[in-house]
Parts: C-alpha cells; structure tokens; sequence
C-alpha cells in the first residue's frame, strides 16, 4: 500500500482519516483510483457529519481528480450533506409517483409539525427536512427515507406523526453533542 500522496488543499486530514482512505484507494488499479471517490467521501461525511467544500478538495488532491468532478459526486447523492445536519435527516420523495399519492402533502405535513421549511433544520438540532428524488419504492409512496438508510412506506399523516413522536422520544433519551448521521 503507498502513501497517501501530498495535497493540494488546506483540508488536512487525520493519519487516521488518510489510512482509511488508502484502503479504499487500495481496492483499484492505480489508474483507477478515482473509483474510491464515494467512498472517501463516506469516510469524511461519518467522521464529521458533512462534506465541506475543503474537504472535496482534499479528496480531489489525493485522488487526482478535479475538485468539480468530487463536488458533482457530492452534490448528485441525496445522501451526502453538504453541510451540517440534524440527529435525524428525513428524506420525503416528492418525485412524480410519490407526488401522485400524497408526497408533497407528507413533506408539508413533516415541516409544518417541525416548524422548518424544507431543507430546514429544527433549532435542537434533531430534525433537517429534505425533499428527495425518487427512492425506488414507488408502489409504497408515500415514501421516505431516514438518515439514508431506513425505508419507511405509506406514510399517511398518523404514520409521520408516530413517527416524529418516536425520534423525539429518542432524541431526549439520546442526545448527541454532534449532530452525525
Ligand atoms: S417516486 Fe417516490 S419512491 Fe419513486
């Protein structure tokens, strides 16, 4: 495994942060080092919570890339922040489908029962609201997502209620000091 090579960027990353990069980097041939984009972004998003802009560029200089290739990456992904975001980021799909079945109507009900405007972020910090593209589960809409991983179908106005309820429940009982995903 090589060093990781000198940056052009005034992100400076941990040794630790660079090791796993170079894991990663390590799975393509040399040439193709710029495969391991996604995931050196991942890398970056858990240990700080978002991708900053120097950050992009860091990730750019080790992997040889321009830094508007990185930013592209970033910003195409619903699921790289590109700042800072609540203990629970809720992605409703207001795609065309999900539109068709109330997907709006679930995003609007969310933000008004948090008091934020879409891509908003309650003042505790808990929730950010996020519309997104279509999540593949259009059968189910309307559908979201929370914190990129767990799918939630048909949520109908009782369901988003539960459910905000149960994060803020958990919330109380688990606050974090930082919000990450
Ligand atoms: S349009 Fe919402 S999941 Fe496909």
């Amino acid at each position: 495994m090589s060093s990781p090579e000198p940056q052009a960027s005034n992100m400076d990353f941990s040794e630790q942060t660079l090791a796993r990069f170079q894991r990663e980097i390590a799975k393509y041939p040399v040439e193709h080092k710029a495969s391991a984009v996604m995931a050196c972004l991942a890398i970056v998003q858990h240990e700080q919570g978002f991708v900053s802009p120097e950050a992009e560029e860091g990730i750019a200089a080790i992997l040889g890339m321009a830094p508007i290739a990185v930013h592209e990456v970033t910003t195409f992904y619903n699921m790289y922040n590109q700042q800072p975001v609540g203990q629970f980021k809720l992605n409703v799909c207001t795609n065309l489908p999900c539109q068709l079945r109330n997907g709006q109507t679930a995003l609007e009900h969310v933000c008004g029962r948090l008091g934020v405007e879409p891509y908003g972020s309650t003042a505790d910090g808990v929730f950010t609201v996020q519309p997104s593209e279509c999540l593949g589960a259009c059968a189910d809409a309307p559908v979201m997502l929370v914190n990129d991983r767990q799918m939630l179908s048909f949520m109908d106005e009782q369901r988003l209620d539960e459910l905000l309820a149960t994060l803020q429940a958990h919330a109380a009982a688990h606050p974090v000091a930082q919000h990450k995903k």
